[in-house]
C-alpha cells in the first residue's frame, strides 16, 4: 500500500526551511515500495568528526563489499565531519540566528526512494556512539513522524575504537536499536563471522588495515545489507 509521505511536512518537520528547487528528489514513499527498476543505492554516513580517518576508511571499505555484490548496487560514503547538525531540532529547540543546519539536505537524500539501504559508521567514545551520531539518529525523528519514511530500508551498523573490548559492540547495539525504532530492516555482519556489525580497532596510529578479523566484520556486513536490499526490491 502506498504510504502517504507529505513532501511539506516532512520538511516541516525536518526544522528548516528549504528552497523548492533543491529538494526536487524529495521522497514520497519507502525504498521497497518505490525504487525505480534497475539499480538501487546504499548510503554509508560516517559519524566521525574526523574527515578520512578510520571510520571512514572502515566505511569505505563496507560500501566496497557492498557494490561488488551485484552491478545493481550503487553507493555512496557521506562524511558528517565539518557538517552542523543540531540535535535539539528534534526535541523542538529553534535554531539560533544564523545557525547552519545540514540535515535537512541530508534527510533528503536518506529519505530517497533509490536509497535501498544505508550503514552508519560512527567511532566508539567512551563505550557508545559518537554525539554527531547521536544527533543524527535524533534528527532523524522526523522520518518516524512523517509515516515512517525510512522503513523497509536495510539497516547495518559499524563502530571503530581504538581498543580491543573499547565498546564496539555496544555502539552498534545503540544504534541498531534506533533504526529498529525507524522500522527499518537491520542486519549484521554476514557470514562467516555473522555478528552484530562491524567491529574495527584503529591500531592506534590511525589505522584499521591490519586488523583482519575487524575488516571482514566490514567488508561481510556491506555484502549482507546489500543482499538483503536486493531481496527486498526484488522478493523471490
Ligand atoms: C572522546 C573519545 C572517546 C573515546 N572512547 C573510546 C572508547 O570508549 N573505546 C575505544 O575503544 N576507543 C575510544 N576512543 C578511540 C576512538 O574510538 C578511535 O580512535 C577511533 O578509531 C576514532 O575514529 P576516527 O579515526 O574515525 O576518528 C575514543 C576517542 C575519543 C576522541
Amino acid at each position: 500500500m502506498k504510504k502517504n509521505w507529505s513532501r511539506r511536512g516532512f520538511l516541516e518537520a525536518a526544522g528548516t526551511v528549504v528552497a523548492a528547487g533543491a529538494v526536487a528528489g524529495a521522497s514520497t514513499a519507502n525504498a521497497a515500495e518505490e525504487a525505480p527498476r534497475g539499480k538501487i543505492k546504499i548510503v554509508g554516513v560516517c559519524c566521525s568528526p574526523r574527515k578520512g580517518k578510520t571510520t571512514a576508511a572502515a566505511m569505505q571499505i563496507c560500501l566496497d563489499a557492498a557494490k561488488a555484490v551485484s552491478p545493481e548496487v550503487e553507493v555512496e560514503l557521506i562524511e558528517l565531519a565539518g557538517l552542523k547538525i543540531p540535535g535539539g531540532v528534534a526535541a523542538g529547540v529553534p535554531l539560533e540566528p544564523g545557525e547552519k543546519d545540514d540535515f535537512p539536505a541530508l534527510a533528503e537524500k536518506l529519505g530517497s526512494p533509490a536509497v535501498a539501504g544505508i550503514v552508519v559508521g560512527t567511532p566508539v567514545y567512551f563505550g557508545n556512539m559518537s554525539s554527531l551520531c547521536k544527533a543524527l539518529i535524533d534528527r532523524c525523528m522526523t522520518f518516524r513522524k512523517n509515516n515512517f519514511g525510512l522503513s523497509n530500508k536495510v539497516g547495518g551498523v559499524l563502530a571503530v575504537g581504538a581498543a580491543r573490548n573499547g565498546g564496539q559492540e555496544l555502539t552498534t547495539q545503540s544504534v541498531l536499536a534506533a533504526l529498529l525504532c525507524q522500522e527499518m530492516i537491520v542486519v549484521g555482519d554476514g557470514k562467516p563471522t555473522a555478528h552484530i556489525g562491524g567491529t574495527l580497532i584503529n591500531d592506534g596510529k590511525d589505522s584499521i588495515s591490519g586488523d583482519e578479523f575487524g575488516t571482514a566484520t566490514a567488508k561481510n556486513l556491506g555484502r549482507r545489507v546489500a543482499e538483503v536490499a536486493l531481496l527486498v526490491k526484488r522478493p523471490k
